[in-house]
């Protein structure tokens, strides 16, 4: 009785951990396998529990090389760069790996513990500031030069108008308005740069996303419907409001859109989902607190990001299109940051297409 209550204690301190844990005996037969690496490895405890580690990572040769080591030596082992694969979706995590021996009773090693942390949340905080230290610096330099740049191609856009009301004849004028049109182009480039290093400031409101998002859709009906892309709507009624800026938040959904049709250009899918999100953010003394967000994903059936463009994304002006700036994810991850949302951006596992999760607050006196 007094075992079995024992078991009980120490299986339920083992399912509270949020680290995986999983203890091997001397011969590395898993004794304990605890929900949380139930959950990153995809494999239940049940069909581990008595086997060696070896049938059950086989191509781990890191974990099986580092545990061998410590079993061995009975030293302490740790690789900081490690990661696993669940098994039904192929997600992969970023893993911290400690593996530690332990002792019998006379002091002869019995076996080890390893604790896999998951490292996928740090792994993108420190991504997002790299980035952000990134764009800093470009920003200030860019700022600078698109101000210099404004003030001439005013004066070359008006000449070019003076000009092309002067000219009598058909085939200049159509010269004139290339001068005129390009001119815009570089306007707009300008300004999106300007908003990048400069953003201007929020008018927060608490708004009903899914009006923002019916609004993007009619302004690019049009195109959506000549190219064959079907569009599936997935919201969730009781999403309250978002405290968002409806201009900037347009943009970015725009950008968005446009670049899911910009890789369906054969016709698909373009499916729009919202929900409620409950997102942790770790705090200084070390507890969890949850936080609400709105979660709009957009995803398609296209070609997925490629694997450059996976590493650059939000870089400005990185573009695997010919007529692209490479603009609208930057500027759309600048404005998401400013309403401290955040953005998520992969390629889909269920099936070829992208994914982009944008995360942005509730609006408080709604929840
Ligand atoms: N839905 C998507 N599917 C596949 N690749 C994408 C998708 N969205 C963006 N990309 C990739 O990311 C790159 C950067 O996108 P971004 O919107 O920043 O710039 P762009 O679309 O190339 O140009 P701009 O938006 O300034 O016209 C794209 O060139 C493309 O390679
Ligand atoms: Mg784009």
């Amino acid at each position: 009785m007094i075992l079995d209550s024992l078991k009980t204690y120490y299986e339920n301190i083992l399912a509270s951990v949020q680290d995986g844990i999983v203890v091997i005996s001397k011969e590395q037969i898993i004794t304990t396998f605890n929900p949380a690496i139930e959950e990153m490895s995809g494999i239940s405890s049940s069909h581990v529990v008595g086997k060696s580690l070896e049938t059950v990572f086989p191509s781990e040769s890191r974990l099986l090389e580092l545990t061998g080591k410590t079993i061995n030596t009975g030293i302490t082992y740790s690789d900081s760069d490690f990661q696993i694969m669940r098994r039904w979706d192929r997600k992969i995590f970023p893993i911290s790996l400690v593996i530690s021996p332990f002792s019998d009773r006379e002091g002869n090693i019995a076996g080890a513990v390893l604790v896999l942390r998951d490292m996928t949340r740090t792994k993108e905080l420190e991504e997002n500031l790299r980035k952000a230290d990134r764009l800093a610096s470009l920003g200030t330099l860019s700022a600078g030069m698109a101000h210099e740049i404004k003030n001439p191609l005013g004066g070359l856009r008006g000449a070019a108008q003076l000009l092309q009301e002067e000219i009598k004849g058909e085939k200049y004028r159509e010269y004139t308005g290339v001068i005129i049109k390009e001119t815009d182009r570089i306007n707009s480039i300008v300004e999106n740069l300007l908003t990048l290093s400069n953003p201007k400031p929020l008018k927060l409101k608490p708004l009903n996303i899914h009006k923002v998002l019916e609004n993007i859709l009619l302004l690019e009906e049009k195109i959506l419907k000549k190219i064959k892309i079907t569009i599936v709507r997935d919201f969730d009624p009781s999403l309250p409001s978002l405290l968002i800026d409806e201009g900037q938040i347009t943009q970015v959904f725009l950008n968005i859109v446009k670049n899911a049709a910009e890789t369906m250009k054969k016709g698909g899918e373009l499916t729009l989902i919202t929900k409620i999100f409950y997102d942790y953010i770790v705090i200084e003394e070390g507890g969890r607190p949850q936080t609400k967000m709105g979660l709009v994903e957009v995803t398609d059936t296209g070609e997925g990001f490629g694997e450059d463009a996976l590493s650059n994304l939000f870089t400005p002006f990185f573009s695997t299109k010919s007529k692209g700036t490479g603009l609208g994810l930057a500027i759309s991850h600048k404005i998401i940051d400013e309403h401290k949302g955040r953005i998520k951006i992969q390629n889909r596992t269920d099936r070829k297409g992208a994914s982009v999760q944008v995360f942005l607050p509730i609006a408080l006196d709604t929840v």
